[in-house]
């Protein structure tokens, strides 16, 4: 399973990517206006740092205007990913910009069918957001596990990018579904790599070897 990270800021990505654990990076309007910097400027130093697909978002909200957009996103680097809408244009769009070779990732996605109108159109990922799911107390996981069903029933090559993501629990559940990839907000990472019997494990295990007066 691939990790992307869920950020526009470049220091904590660049944090998460020394750790080895930064497959790749999708961002969203609302990640940029938090980083409060230029976008492409942003997009840019991502590109530099991360050796892995990099998803920028579309704004506009009729097809030609996102096609546009996504064709000057797609300039900035081989990297970039251009993140469509699942709406009626933003599948116009996804279907015309994949057929000129630029990776399209269908975002804001809460049904299966969604997920398989974006693989019809081309779409290289689809993003279902199960935080926003569950939020509302709906079954976002039954829902992942689903698409990648439907997916594989008929051979697509889409994968599923699970977005929204709010949790390690979150996360065990995209695994386990059999999503392709995850995208996590830098702290959902840190927490997973979290628990308590590590710390206790290593602190006994080095005050025992402190007693032996030995050196490696
Ligand atoms: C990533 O592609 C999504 O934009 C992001 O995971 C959405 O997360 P949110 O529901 O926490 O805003």
């Amino acid at each position: 399973m691939k990790f992307f990270v869920d950020s526009a800021d470049v220091s904590e990505i660049r944090e998460v990517a020394s750790w080895g654990l930064a497959d790749g990076v999708t961002t969203n309007p609302s990640l940029i206006a938090k980083a409060g910097r230029p976008y492409t400027e942003v997009l840019r130093e991502i590109c530099d740092l991360i050796d892995g697909p990099i998803s920028a978002e579309v704004v506009a909200t009729d097809a030609a205007a996102m096609c546009e957009e996504g064709q000057k996103l797609a300039r900035i680097s081989k990297n970039i990913v251009v993140k469509c809408p699942l709406t009626i244009e933003g599948l116009k769009a996804a279907k015309a910009l994949s057929a000129r070779g630029i990776p399209i990732n269908a975002t804001l996605i809460f049904s299966p069918l969604q997920a398989l109108a974006a693989a019809k159109c081309g779409a290289t990922y689809v993003s279902p957001f199960v935080g926003r799911l569950d939020d509302l107390g709906q079954d976002g996981f039954g829902m992942v596990a689903q698409l990648v069903r439907i997916l594989k029933n008929y051979d697509y090559p889409t994968q599923v990018l699970v977005a929204s993501i709010r949790s390690p629990g979150h996360l065990l559940r995209a695994a386990d579904a059999g999503a392709h990839i995850a995208t996590l907000p830098p702290s959902v990472i840190k927490q997973m790599l979290y628990h308590p019997l590590t710390d206790l494990g290593l602190e006994s295990f080095l005050a025992d070897w402190h007693k032996t007066k030995q050196k490696i």
